[in-house]
């Protein structure tokens, strides 16, 4: 299998699905709920993923396609090649922001992660890695990452987990918010994992993530050393939702161990 040869193709088309997107802005946006009234997707979601799905097929008919909004077969198994894909990460911020959304990839071959793409499509700044060949934001590499301590972080997290809530202690959560130099939200999961990996941010933290969600960013953290977790500290199951933590390698277990306690440990 020619992993250069994908990797350019991914390339090509990630950046032509950011031009349609763009391009989208001048024509009607219909935006529709999901889960709940705040889950937001649109035609341009749909479409995009329908974009990929029909270039990946066109590329090589024996590629699967993993998508958020379902567009292609059902994937049950990470066999073969497969591309995890979401056509728009941060909706709402695509909806109401016009900025702040990326586009994230992940291509496994056989369950392993190999080829990781966080494109924000406003920037036209792409973040990725090559497993094992290393990791870039656009033409430049990325540093592994340095060693911070928690004083020192700043941190992903949305304001909710230092209210009352079901999934953590927040009594922890609002030390954390005391104990490190600040916090951040930026309503895209994938803008988050690139923000890590490229040592914007020191650790990002969620209760519900997806595949697509995480599969680009996490094959781009391999490359950089950050560690990608549930909140137990297990690997993250490809095919299922799970809470999620990437972090500097200094801070992840203090992370864990202090500060994000899920209530069922
Ligand atoms: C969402 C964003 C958001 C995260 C949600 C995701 P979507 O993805 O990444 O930041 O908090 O859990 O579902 O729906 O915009 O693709
Ligand atoms: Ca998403
Ligand atoms: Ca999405």
């Amino acid at each position: 299998m020619d992993l250069k040869q994908i990797d350019q193709y991914a390339k090509s088309i990630i950046v032509e699905a950011g031009k349609r997107i763009r391009n989208a802005f001048s024509y009607n946006l219909v935006i529709e709920t999901k889960s709940n009234a705040n889950d937001l997707v649109t035609n341009i979601d749909r479409e995009t993923e329908l974009f990929f799905i029909e270039q990946i097929k066109a590329f090589d008919p024996t590629h699967k396609i993993l998508g958020e909004e379902g567009m292609g077969e059902k994937v049950e198994s990470l066999d073969g090649v497969v591309w995890i894909i979401d056509p728009i990460d941060g909706t709402m911020n695509f909806v109401k922001q016009h900025r702040h959304f990326m586009i994230s990839i992940g291509i496994f071959i056989d369950g392993i992660g190999k080829l990781g793409y966080i494109y924000d499509v406003m920037r036209e700044d792409l973040f990725n890695a090559v497993a094992g060949e290393g990791a870039w934001y656009n033409a430049s590499p990325l540093r592994k990452l340095q060693p911070v301590n928690i004083e020192e972080s700043v941190i992903g997290i949305n304001a909710h987990w230092v209210a009352p809530n079901r999934h953590i202690h927040h009594e922890k959560v609002i030390e954390l918010v005391r104990n490190v130099r600040g916090t951040r939200s930026y309503g895209s999961a994938a803008m988050e994992i690139a923000f890590v990996v490229s040592g914007k941010l020191d650790a990002y933290v969620s209760m519900r993530l997806s595949p697509w969600d995480i599969a680009g960013g996490m094959i781009i953290a391999q490359e950089v050393g950050a560690i990608a977790t549930n909140l137990h500290g297990e690997g993250f199951d490809f095919l299922h939702q799970d809470t999620f933590i990437i972090a500097n390698p200094a801070i992840h277990q203090e992370l864990l161990k202090k500060y994000i306690v899920p209530y069922d440990l």
